[in-house]
């Protein structure tokens, strides 16, 4: 019998999750559907997925943090972050999970081989995305946090939330001329989707810096061509955290992990509108 999965979202027409997981399941032998479901109406989107039997869904922009309040349980990173991406049937409730922060330390040390230990670390962005890889990020080993929003009191709330005060430093985008540079900057806004992106001095970037854009595709255009020339010495968009953050989901809903090299490889190639990764 085939089982049901889905990605909530909006806008998610375009969202790669039902392709990559369906590659997955053809790689374990497993038989499955998988949707992206595009609601204005998170809760009764769920309801509605739920009472059709669905067996497991991921959740992407805007609900991440909805999705954290509508779970009767939170795995401890997911609860750390107060954003979900991952929702296990348990019954008639939910168990949320949190995969995009692993997947990203996965991405970014196995594929790209970078040591995060002791970076400089610059986080924009405060939203279900930020969240959801502040922690791991930390746990990685990187050194001082500092994390910049348009709006400064989710810099605020983000920062209070890791818990780590000597650590983490919540900044306005102003401070951004003076703080010197950085070895990790990360974009975790949606500006790259659906806004001009806010300008950005160069002097945060030196020849080792590495930056990264959890989006993908044209969403990272604006953000890594910035990098580029400010002289990054890695400009790497989100494609890769999107496969292995798939490959952590479908491990806690299937038991086995994926071979993602292969997936990423396809994506890649496929896909012309996505961004080189290097
Ligand atoms: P959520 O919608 O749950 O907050 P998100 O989509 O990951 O999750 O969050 C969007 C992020 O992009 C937020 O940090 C948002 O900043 P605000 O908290 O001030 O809204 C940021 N963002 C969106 N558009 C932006 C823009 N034009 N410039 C700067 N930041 C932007």
């Amino acid at each position: 019998m085939s089982r049901h999965y889905a990605v909530f979202g909006h806008p998610v027409s375009h969202s790669l999750s039902p392709r990559i997981h369906a590659a997955f399941a053809r790689q374990a032998g497993i038989a499955l559907d998988y949707v992206a479901i595009d609601t204005t109406d998170f809760d009764a989107a769920l309801r509605e997925f739920t009472a059709r039997g669905g067996d497991g869904a991921n959740v992407t922009l805007p609900y991440k943090q909805q999705a954290a309040a509508a779970c009767a349980v939170l795995s401890p990173r997911a609860r750390r972050a107060g954003a979900v991406n991952t929702l296990i049937r348990n019954g008639d409730t939910w168990h949320g999970d949190n995969t995009d922060g692993a997947g990203l330390v996965r991405d970014l040390t196995g594929r790209h081989r970078l040591d995060l230990r002791k970076r400089r670390t610059l986080l924009l962005g405060a939203g279900g995305g930020a969240r959801g890889v502040a922690p791991d990020l930390l746990d990685a080993g990187i050194g001082d946090l500092f994390v910049v929003n348009r709006t400064p009191e989710r810099a605020d709330a983000l920062a209070d939330a890791l818990g780590e005060p000597g650590r983490v430093h919540p900044r306005y985008f102003s401070d951004l001329g003076a703080i010197g540079e950085f070895d990790l900057i990360l974009n975790a806004t949606s500006a790259g989707r659906d806004d001009v992106f806010p300008s950005l001095p160069m002097s945060l970037v030196g020849r080792r810096t590495s930056v990264v854009d959890l989006s993908y595709g044209e969403a990272a255009i604006p953000f890594l061509a910035w990098a580029r020339a400010a002289g990054a010495h890695d400009a790497i968009d989100g494609l890769g955290m999107l496969v292995e953050q798939a490959a952590e989901s479908f491990h806690r809903w299937h038991g086995m992990r994926p071979d993602t090299d292969a997936v990423y490889a396809q994506l890649r190639e496929h896909d012309a509108r996505l961004v080189s990764a290097d």
